[in-house]
This record gives C-alpha cells, structure tokens and sequence, in this order.
C-alpha cells in the first residue's frame, strides 16, 4: 500500500519496529544455522509452527474453531425415522484424554507419542494453545500425535490472546497451568465459552496465590498474570468438577507443598492416572487427590481409548432402532465414567462388555448392544450423575422411549455446560411430542408413547445436534437439526458413520 504511510508508520514506531526486526532476523539466523549443521529437529520445529500459525491466524480472523471444517455450522441434518443400525465401530478418541494427552506431553521431558487423539476443535484448540507456547507438536494424523515435550519449565510466552474456541476443558485446566508460569497470558473463547463460569477455578486457584483477571460475574476472557509464587492448599470442592480438580492438580505441580483436592462425589480421574502413567506421583486417599511439585514428567506413550460420550449415542441408536446389532470397539469404560452403562442396564438395555483389558493405565472393552423392545424408565441421581455428566443429554432421548417414568436429579451442572441442557432438551424433546418436565436441577420423563419429528436447533450444542439425530430414529416423521455442523467439536465424522451403520 501506500509507501509514504509505511515509510511515517515505520519512523513513528521506530522502536518496536526495530525489536521486532531484530526478533525476525534472530530467527533468521537459528534457521540458517540448523541448516548449515543439519539441525533436523530445529527445522521440523518451524516448519510446523508456520504452517500452523497461517492455518490459526486464518481461523482466528474468521473467529472459527480449528477444524477444517468439513461442516459450516448453518449445515442442516436431515433425519428420517426408522432404520437399523449393523456392524462395529470405532467411535473417535476420548476427548478428556485427548486433552491431557497434549498437556503432560508438552510438560514432560522426551517425546510422547499419542495414539488415537480425538481430531475435533475442543482437543485440537488445546495442542494449538501449546504450539502457541512454543512446543513442537507433529500432527495429527490419522489420530497419531508426536509431542516434543519441553518440562515443566520449558513453555514460552505465547505471542498473543490463546484462542481456546467452545472447549471449557481447555480454559478450565490451562488456568492452573498458567497460573504458576512465568508468563502473562490471556484465554479467550467463543461465544458460549464466553459465557461459563470461570470463577470455579480462578477463586481457589487465587487462594493458591494466582493473579487472575476474569470479566463480569467470572466470564473469559482470563487474564493471568506470571510470575507468581503458588503454594500448595487443600481445597473441598463445593461441585462434583472434574475440570476444577485437575486444575488445581495442575497447578499443584508447580505450587510450594501439598496441593490436596477433595470431591464431593467421584468424577473423571484421568488426570490422576494420566500423570502417574508420565512418573508423577499422585497421592488418592478416599476422596482427596494430592500432588506436591518437585517431581517431573518423563516423556510416554498413550492410547487414548475411544470415547464412551460418543459411543453413548450408539448405544442409545442400537438399544432403540429395531433390529439393531452393533458392535463398539475399545471403548472406555473407567468407573469414573461408566454411568451410562449402568443406567442403560438399569432401563432394560442389552449390552454385552467383550475383551475387557488395561489400555495405558485406562480400562477399555468392546461393547455389544441389541435393539431392546422394552425399555423401562428408572431413577438417576446423586453419585451416578458427575459419572455421566454429558450423556444426560442421549439419556433423556433413551428414557423418551422406554416405558414408564424416568427421573434426573442433581444435575444442575447441565446448565453451565456448552449451552443449558436441561432447558433445551426439555423444550425440543417437548416439541417432538415427548411428555417431560424440566425440574430445578433435572427433568421428569413420561417415555414410551409415540412422538413425532420436529425442527430442531442445536444452540451450536454438539451433544444437542447428536442426541436429536438420534431421537429422531424413533420418531414418527422426520425432523430437521438446524446449526448441524457443531458436531465438529467432539465427533467430526458423526453423521457419517451413522450413514454407514445404518445402510
Ligand atoms: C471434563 C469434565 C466435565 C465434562 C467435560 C469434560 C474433563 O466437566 O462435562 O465434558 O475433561 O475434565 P466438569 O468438570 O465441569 O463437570
């Protein structure tokens, strides 16, 4: 563009243009010199960076996720009723693995290799935030990750704002990291992680000696301020939360002393095992996680099983489209989230656990299920519900078929999810003719009677979009999920695998 403008703008930010050249040139000459002494790893390091820095900047520009979309979100589904669904699969990877796959990856010594890693916007928006922290990070590919790992203390300023997409696990978790690095940072997100309650992990992680800056009412963006020393503390969790937890966890790796966290009810513990799995000792007595800092991580590999919140819509497909036979392979099934299993045994479901085995410190088996013609509703609450927390959703679309009455208790945390889930699925099964109503902290099904297809609108909600598809297996005519594409986030290749186990 105009020369005279560059030529005022230049002079006029003479010094930040100079360390900026000055910042240029040094990489410049980094390159040179890995070429010239045949630095492989050096060159591997910038040529993924810029490739994905362009990729990243473009999205961000666009203010999308990460995946290249092969959904827009004004995709529209349309479902037809009826069908049986046949043969075996291997859902994606497990998306809160995923996560901390990159995490303790990136904060271990050596190169971890990754198996199976969930390739949807909520995991990749984690491996962008540590490449934008300068780790070196191969792929994914065909669900394969190589992690360069660089230590506890290896991770550098990150160039500008981390944009995290729809992935609250990523905010959550990466504020206790944060908190105890040397560096300033700042999280943001879109339009619905925008809107979740942060204060859950920036309060205790304050009491830890955190400089955190949160908007109104504790929304994102996070500001964190480096440079802290934390100490370690113990914390009684005022909500079953398997984010806060580990990111206190986390931020315990770094804090002076014991960092102990104690659940009111069991939730998720992959971190627990993830950390052991890299040679971290973590300390679980009852319901107390405790971690004290001065150990490292040494570099592992993973298997990330595949993910028992996708699997559950299978489950669900198979348990009601008649005739169904479906097979669902290593998938995982840690007590810490095996609910649906149980719930689906408790309503009548016929589910078979083949080939259990140990996968890298995780359980996993095969799961057979068959159509059942009679379901029957039952009770979830309490201790089950942090153990199927996002399966509520599939749940509610299962107890719309079963017979009898379904009750959901306790599960007020589905309203600060990736859009109110309670509300929603109250409203849109209602406008598939389904009887329920929405209680303070759950819902009251009335299932087994015919409903019909609807219009329904996803809120960018990928486990609205997916349970709706499912329901509408059920249902007497067709029904329309409007914003379709946001499956993306945890299952990109959702409706087509269930396109193939349907032919
Ligand atoms: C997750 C924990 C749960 C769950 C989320 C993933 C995790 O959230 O809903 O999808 O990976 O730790 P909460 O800890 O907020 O219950």
């Amino acid at each position: 563009s105009d020369p005279v403008m560059w030529h005022d703008i230049f002079l006029t930010n003479r010094d930040a243009v100079l360390r900026i050249l000055d910042a240029f040139r040094g990489d410049l000459d980094a390159l040179r010199a890995a070429i010239d002494t045949g630095d492989g790893h050096h060159m591997l390091g910038v040529f993924t960076r810029a490739r994905v820095a362009r990729e990243h900047f473009s999205k961000i520009l666009a203010r999308r996720a990460y995946v290249d979309a092969m959904h827009s979100n004004d995709l529209i589904y349309l479902a037809q009723p009826g069908g049986t669904l046949s043969g075996q699969i291997r859902v994606p990877g497990d998306k809160s693995i995923s996560h901390r796959s990159i995490m303790l990856g990136s904060l271990a010594e050596g190169t971890t290799e990754v198996e199976g890693f969930l390739e949807g916007e909520d995991a990749l928006a984690t491996l962008q935030a540590f490449r934008d922290m300068g780790v070196v990070i191969e792929g994914p590919q065909h669900g394969r990750v190589t992690i360069h790992g660089v230590g506890l203390h290896g991770l550098q300023a990150p160039p500008g704002p981390i944009y995290l997409g729809n992935s609250g696990t990523s905010m959550r978790l990466l504020s206790g990291l944060l908190a105890a690095q040397p560096f300033d940072t700042v999280l943001t997100g879109d339009a619905s992680l925008s809107k979740r309650p942060m204060n859950r992990v920036a309060k205790p992680l304050r009491e830890m000696g955190a400089v955190i800056e949160t908007a109104a009412e504790g929304r994102p963006p996070l500001v964190i301020r480096g440079g802290q020393r934390l100490t370690g503390m113990r914390y009684e969790m005022p909500m079953a939360s398997a984010q806060v937890k580990s990111s206190l966890l986390l931020a315990g790796l770094y804090a002076a002393g014991e960092t102990a966290v104690t659940e009111p009810a069991p939730t998720r513990d992959h971190t627990e095992r993830m950390l052991r799995g890299f040679g971290y000792p973590v300390a679980v007595h009852g319901s107390t996680a405790t971690v004290e800092s001065g150990h490292k991580l040494t570099a592992t590999h993973i298997e990330v099983p595949a993910d028992i919140s996708s699997a559950a819509f299978f489950l669900v497909a198979a348990s009601i489209a008649e005739g169904s036979e479906l097979l669902l392979e290593h998938v995982g099934i840690n007590p810490t989230r095996d609910g649906m299993l149980r719930v689906c045994r408790a309503m009548g479901a016929d589910i078979t656990l083949l080939n259990e085995q140990n996968s890298g410190g995780e359980p996993v088996a095969d799961l057979l299920v068959r159509y059942t013609p009679s379901l029957s509703g039952t009770v979830i609450e309490g201790e089950l519900i942090p153990t199927l927390i996002d399966e509520i959703p599939i749940i509610a679309v299962l107890a719309a078929t079963a017979n009898g009455t379904t009750v959901i208790r306790n599960a007020e945390e589905l309203k600060v999810k990736e859009s109110n889930r309670l509300d929603i699925m109250v409203n849109e099964l209602t406008a598939m003719g389904v009887s329920l109503e929405g209680t303070d902290d759950g819902m009251i099904i009335e299932g087994g009677k015919p409903f019909h297809g609807a219009q329904i609108d996803s809120r960018l909600d990928h486990r609205i979009a997916m349970s709706f598809a499912i329901a509408s297996l059920a249902a007497e005519t067709p029904t329309e999920i409007l914003r379709a594409g946001c499956v993306d986030i945890s299952y990109p290749t959702f409706y087509q695998d269930l396109a193939r186990l349907q032919a």
